[in-house]
């Protein structure tokens, strides 16, 4: 796959109704890492939703593109088809459909027809992924986060992003829940996925993930905008001080999406 890039031009978002995005502009290019930060109810998670295409969030205003290639027109499968990836926040269970059969077919869905893989190569493919990210194997043949702890969901979508290899991935507070070394083993997974050909934007409240995923810009959300962006030493300057100072800055005094003009 070649480098990707994923714009969010001037992106305006309505859930029934309510203006939740009031105008985000984002690129994240192949090869970087994105950490978007910011207050609860800032509109992290529905940004991260309608670049998925979540039928409850009306795009009403601005573009996403991937390549160039309008997004806002793809169904939900031609955006993952296309190369984009979603780790939710709260990540559903599926009963009835096993980890490792929905492995693989989202590993075929990104594939030409005629040239699924293999069973065995998936297989050790998946067992090679699973070992790296210290997983139990019998969590493959469990249905889908059924059951499953915070954790293990969250490690789950790692294997998941490993797996798919996708161009660019969202990951929504994949650290939120996380034991110490749970955290370290899901670090170590997204760093794996570093290469030109991937990009990611990481949502996260705490420094903690990003002292062991070094992003190369970090971006601040208030009342649904990209309020202020910076390098790695913004995040450690939220985590000493917190949100005052930028509201401060800024003159916002109401930092969620609310009522706000
Ligand atoms: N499906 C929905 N229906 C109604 N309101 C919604 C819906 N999704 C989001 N909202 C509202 O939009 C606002 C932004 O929510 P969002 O989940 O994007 O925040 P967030 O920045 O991800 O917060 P957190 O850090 O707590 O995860 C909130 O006020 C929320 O209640
Ligand atoms: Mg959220």
């Amino acid at each position: 796959m070649a480098r990707s890039t994923l714009e969010i031009k001037d992106l305006h978002v309505e859930i029934e109704g309510q203006e939740i995005l009031k105008g985000v502009n984002l690129t994240i290019n192949g090869g970087e890492f994105h950490a978007v930060m910011g207050p609860n109810g800032t509109g992290k998670s529905t940004l991260a939703s309608a670049i998925m295409g979540h039928p409850k969030y009306e795009v009403t205003k601005g573009q996403i593109l991937l390549d160039g290639e309008d997004v806002l027109e793809m169904e939900v499968d031609e955006r993952a088809q296309a190369g984009l990836f979603l780790a939710m926040q709260y990540p559903s269970e599926i009963s009835g459909v096993t980890t490792s059969d929905f492995l693989r077919s989202s590993v075929n869905a990104h594939r030409e027809e005629g040239d699924e893989i293999s069973l065995m190569k998936f297989i050790k493919e998946m067992d090679s992924a699973m070992d790296y990210l210290e997983m139990d194997k019998n969590m493959a043949q469990r249905y889908l986060n059924e059951g499953f702890s915070g954790g293990e969901k969250k490690r789950n979508e790692i294997l998941q992003l490993m797996m798919i290899q996708p161009a660019i991935a969202i990951l929504d507070e994949i650290d939120s829940g996380l034991d110490i070394d749970a955290l370290k083993v899901v670090a170590k997974g997204i760093n794996k996925m570093r290469s030109d050909d991937f990009g990611c934007l990481i949502i996260t409240h705490y420094q903690r993930l990003l002292d062991y995923i070094t992003p190369d810009h970090v971006h601040i959300m208030m009342q649904g905008r990209v309020v202020k962006s910076g390098g790695p030493e913004l995040a450690q300057r939220l985590e000493a001080e917190g949100y005052e100072w930028i509201k401060k800055e800024l003159g916002i005094e109401d930092e969620t999406v609310g009522q706000n003009a």
